[in-house]
């Protein structure tokens, strides 16, 4: 099966940068991002792509036009297409049976129904998104069931492991690339076309093949392991504060051991983005359905611990600050949900800026890549009035705006300039006592102690 032409469906923070990289590493094969929404493929055509990540302006420069095409032309892009991914939304369904566990599915299907009808001949269907185990049975069913007699289809999984802010980095040296598929010969034969496409920039040994069911597993495993690792030490780091231990010197202690390692290690106010939390509760309820309460339990504690991580950090601001932040200026560093993104889906910051409103704080939000709508938006999304977005809400364009006449400073995301802040400066534009929050242990404990601030490090017992 030679594949010559590749469409995605789905032109988000996956199906950009993961089309790009093909595009780029296989300028042999035409390759089309579909997406409907008209303002993202304007902006991947433009000079501001729609996701902010580093190395990724050259990634595409070097393939758009020559085979990397972004196009709304959904329907004449899979027409056109020996092989799709799928790389639409999946997230967590808010209605219904399984509202806030289950994943949402109506993306992926209709990108399933739109594929059925306008499909002839063979394709190769990819699951791209994040789906629930046994996913690709329903896809199978739903091809079968409204395409022409002479379409015909594999269905693989190839779940996406990479994280933003190193996407590209991700892409073009992957850990593993998985791929799962039918244990027939036309099974076999579609992962072998996937294989010989990454295997244009990744050795082979690198490519792992396995049945589908484990495939899709693994990828909702995988973001759990990794978000259990984060819970872990980030309990770990209330016990720190509470001992006069050093979250970080625990971290390095432990990760010293080979079993454990030292990566994932990080304390922080918790853990967002799209995926973690969604991912989670999609195998808390899949366990849930095949009868599995105790694991069901376990893995929901994941996301417990990492709620309690972000309403216990406002919890020490307001308690900190003499029991009231009414009207006080707090100066917030940090919107996206971590560093060199501007994506700030599930992003801790929006939890903690939320929760201080409540208190009826004044924040002067800074984020070097975050707009100030989003901000704005993102606010009103989890509840918080406009009104008090326009009265308490004020975008600064830089940390020393945002910490002038401050009563606190707090970092909610780990971004490298904050490392290198003019701290005496801070300091001066302040009022006193002045209270920082150092919710990424970012800022040096010495440095703040010894020019007389009033610090808060998460996991630094005093
Ligand atoms: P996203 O919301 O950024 O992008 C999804 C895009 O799909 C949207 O632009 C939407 O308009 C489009 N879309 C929906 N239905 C469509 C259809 N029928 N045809 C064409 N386009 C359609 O989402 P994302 O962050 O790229 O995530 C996509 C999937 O990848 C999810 O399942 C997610 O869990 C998974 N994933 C995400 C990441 C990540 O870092 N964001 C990493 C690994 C896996
Ligand atoms: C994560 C996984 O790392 C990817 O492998 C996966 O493909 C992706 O989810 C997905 O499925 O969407 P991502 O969410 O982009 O990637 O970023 P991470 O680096 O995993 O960070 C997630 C959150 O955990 C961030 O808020 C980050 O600040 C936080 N974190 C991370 C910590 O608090 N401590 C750490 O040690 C590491």
């Amino acid at each position: 099966m030679k594949i010559n032409s590749i469409c995605c469906l789905g032109a988000g923070y996956v199906g950009g940068p993961t089309m790009a990289m093909i595009a780029s590493k296989c300028p042999h094969i035409q390759v089309t991002v579909a997406d409907m929404n008209a303002q993202r493929v304007d902006a991947w055509n433009s000079d501001v792509l729609p996701v902010y990540e580093p190395g990724l302006d050259a990634v595409v420069a070097s393939a758009r036009g020559r085979n990397l095409h972004f196009t709304t032309e959904i329907r004449a892009a899979v027409a056109a297409a020996d092989l799709i991914f799928v790389s639409v939304g999946t997230p967590t369904k808010s209605y219904g049976i399984g509202a806030g566990r289950a994943a949402d599915l109506r993306y992926v299907e209709s990108a399933a129904r739109l594929i059925a009808e306008v499909s002839h001949g063979h394709k190769i269907i990819v699951e791209k998104s994040t789906i629930p185990v046994k996913t690709a049975s329903a896809i199978k069913a739903i091809l079968a069931a409204n395409s022409s007699s002479e379409a015909t289809f594999d269905v693989l999984s190839n779940p996406e492991f990479l994280a933003e802010g190193t996407a590209v980095a991700d892409l073009e040296n992957p850990d593993r690339i998985l791929i799962g598929g039918e244990l027939t010969p036309g099974g076999n034969a579609a992962v072998e076309a996937l294989v010989s496409i990454y295997a244009q920039w990744i050795p082979r040994q690198r490519i792992l093949t396995t049945n589908l069911w484990s495939s899709e597993l693994s990828k909702l495993v995988a973001n759990a392991f990794l978000a259990q690792r984060i819970s872990s030490i980030n309990s770990i780091s209330a016990l720190c504060e509470a001992t006069g231990a050093d979250v970080d010197e625990v971290a390095s202690a432990i990760g010293m051991d080979s079993r454990i390692g030292p990566k994932f290690l990080k304390a922080s106010v918790g853990f967002g983005g799209s995926c973690f939390q969604k991912d989670i509760l999609n195998l808390v309820y899949l366990c849930e359905s095949f009868g599995l309460p105790h694991v069901a339990e376990y893995w929901r504690q994941v996301v417990h611990l990492n709620d309690w991580q972000k309403s216990r950090f406002v919890e020490k601001i307001v308690r900190t600050l003499f029991n009231t932040v009414n009207n006080k200026r707090i100066a917030v560093l940090g919107f996206a949900f971590k560093k060199d993104t501007n994506d700030t889906r599930e992003s801790p910051a929006i939890y903690v800026c939320r929760d201080l409103l409540r208190e009826h704080a004044h924040l002067a939000i800074y984020d070097p890549r975050v707009s100030p709508d989003a901000i704005r938006n993102d606010l009103a999304h989890v509840g918080v009035s406009p009104e008090l977005i326009a009265t308490n809400v004020e975008i600064s364009t830089n940390p020393y705006a945002a910490a002038a006449g401050a009563h606190a400073l707090v970092t909610l995301t780990e971004w490298d300039e904050f490392r290198t802040l003019d701290l005496p400066r801070i300091y001066d534009l302040m009022l006193k006592p002045a209270f920082v929050f150092d919710g990424r242990a970012v800022l040096s404990n010495e440095s703040l102690t010894a020019l007389g601030f009033e610090s808060f490090v998460i996991g630094k017992g005093q």
